[in-house]
Parts: structure tokens; C-alpha cells; sequence
């Protein structure tokens, strides 16, 4: 499938048309932001590996009946996805109280929540992405209440798929954020809610069970080092990255060369 002109360009990843009106490339690329784009940094191997373990989540989800953008992965760094109208909507679920949550309410680091809590926030860079209520939603037309109600279903659906995986690789799948639009479906030939984004360390908190290392985007945030590794922890552990493979010494200027395990 050729790539034809940039649609989008955002802070991870790039858009692409392609001939199909239905059907983008999704790039991913090594660029690294937090706090709304205050701190920018190149982590040099990340859009390689969220690429995989994003393409991973998204088909296992799709093999449990939740239907996503993923069609399938192009290249190291690219994968052809179903065209969406984005909702202008983050979707956040929380499984432990930490980042904002704590800052906001003062809830203590930590602590284990008694069901998942379903956040909003209004995808909007220049407001940093402010959480918002679901009137805010209905009121300003950016979802319907019915739109809403099976986007909650399907979220809590994909939190407790993503836990089980997650848990059964030693990991604490502890917040994340997910992103949904309407695509066309040439079945039905109507549009239809499906997953959207991509589901990796940089949108989901994720800790060693047993020593609650962090192995996500907060060790970029909160400067922890060793970003890469973390990442590299999680797809060695989804059995997407063979044992010996160390990824901070993978030239990525030549790059394709990484091996990773044959599905
Ligand atoms: P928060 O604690 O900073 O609100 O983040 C909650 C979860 O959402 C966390 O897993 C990180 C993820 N997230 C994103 O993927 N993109 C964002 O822009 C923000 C703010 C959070």
C-alpha cells in the first residue's frame, strides 16, 4: 500500500493517505512529549516498539470481538488503519490512583480503586486537554448519550481483557487512554464506533507486580531514565521481542534490522 499525502501530523505519530478513501497509514514516530508538549524528547527505538506492542494489543482485542482502526502492521515503524472520525475525546480508565488523579483530588498514590473509574478529557492541546463531565460531552455535540453509553461498555470490555494479559505477564495495568471514532462499514454500509489511537507504554501506566517499577511513559515524565527499556521490558514480556534483543543497540538509522519473534 503506497503512502500518499501527510492528513495529520500529531506529537507521536503521523497520518497518511492512501489510495483507498477508507484506509491511512499510521507512522510512528520517536518523538516523546509530556505535560502537553512542555517536555519534548526523541527516545530513539520508541515508535518501533509501540508500533508492535500496539499492533499486538489491537489484535488480541479484536480476536476478543472489539472492533479497532488495526488492518494490519506495513513495516517497523507503519500500519495500515480504517479511516476514523476521530471523537475529539480522551477516554481515561483508572485501576490505581496516581499522575493526575492524585494531583487533582488528593487521593493518595496508590490506592487500589474499588471499580474502574471511566474519565473525559477534552482533546484540545492549546486547553491541555481538560477534564471534562459527559454533559459536557452531550452539550457540546461531541458524542451522543446513546454513542457514549456503548463506548463505556466497550472500555470497561477492554480493561478487563487488558488486565488478565497484562497480569499474567507479571504487570499492573494501573491507568490508560484510549481514543475512539466512527468508520465506515462497507457490511452495513453505515458508520460504526471502533477503537482507535494505539494502546502502548506511552498511553498506559504499567508496573512490575512485584516491585512496581514503572514501565511506561512516566519514566519519561518524571525523568526515571532508562525509557527504552521499559519499553522493551513490555514487549519481551508480550513475547513480541526475543530475550536477547537489546534494542538501546539497534542502529535506527539503518533500523530495520531489530529481530523480533515471528507471530
Ligand atoms: P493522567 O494521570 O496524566 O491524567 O493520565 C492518565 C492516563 O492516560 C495515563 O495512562 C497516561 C494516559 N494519557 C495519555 O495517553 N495521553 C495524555 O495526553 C494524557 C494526559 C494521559
Amino acid at each position: 500500500m503506497n503512502k500518499g499525502n501527510k492528513l495529520y501530523e500529531g506529537k507521536a505519530k503521523i497520518i497518511y493517505e492512501t489510495k483507498d478513501k477508507n484506509l491511512v497509514i499510521q507512522h510512528f514516530k520517536d518523538d516523546a512529549t509530556a505535560f502537553n508538549n512542555l517536555k519534548k524528547a526523541k527516545v530513539e527505538g520508541k515508535g518501533v516498539l509501540n508500533n508492535r506492542i500496539s499492533e499486538y494489543i489491537l489484535t488480541n482485542l479484536a480476536q476478543c470481538g472489539i472492533k479497532n482502526h488495526l488492518i494490519k502492521r506495513l513495516n517497523m515503524r507503519e500500519q495500515l488503519i480504517r479511516k476514523a472520525e476521530i471523537f475529539p475525546i480522551e477516554f481515561i480508565v483508572r485501576n490505581i490512583a496516581t499522575g493526575s488523579l492524585t494531583k487533582r483530588l488528593g487521593i493518595p498514590e496508590g490506592t487500589v480503586l474499588d471499580k474502574p473509574l471511566l474519565e473525559y478529557c477534552y482533546k484540545k492541546d492549546e486547553l491541555q486537554d481538560p477534564i471534562i463531565s459527559k454533559d459536557h460531552i452531550y452539550s457540546f455535540g461531541w458524542a451522543t448519550n446513546e454513542e457514549i453509553r456503548e463506548i463505556d461498555r466497550i472500555t470497561l470490555r477492554i480493561n478487563d481483557i487488558l488486565s488478565g494479559m497484562f497480569r499474567g505477564i507479571g504487570i499492573k495495568l494501573v491507568d490508560f487512554k484510549l481514543e475512539y471514532g466512527k468508520a465506515w462499514d462497507n457490511e452495513t454500509e453505515k458508520k460504526e464506533i471502533i477503537l482507535a489511537d494505539e494502546i502502548s507504554p506511552d498511553t498506559c501506566r504499567l508496573w512490575d507486580v512485584k516491585t512496581e517499577k514503572k514501565l511506561d511513559k512516566d519514566r519519561f515524565r518524571k525523568d526515571l531514565g532508562n525509557i527504552i527499556q521499559g519499553y522493551q521490558e513490555v514487549a519481551r514480556r508480550l513475547g513480541i521481542m526475543p530475550e536477547e534483543t537489546n534494542i538501546s543497540e539497534v542502529n535506527f538509522g539503518k533500523a530495520t534490522s531489530i529481530k523480533f519473534k515471528k507471530k
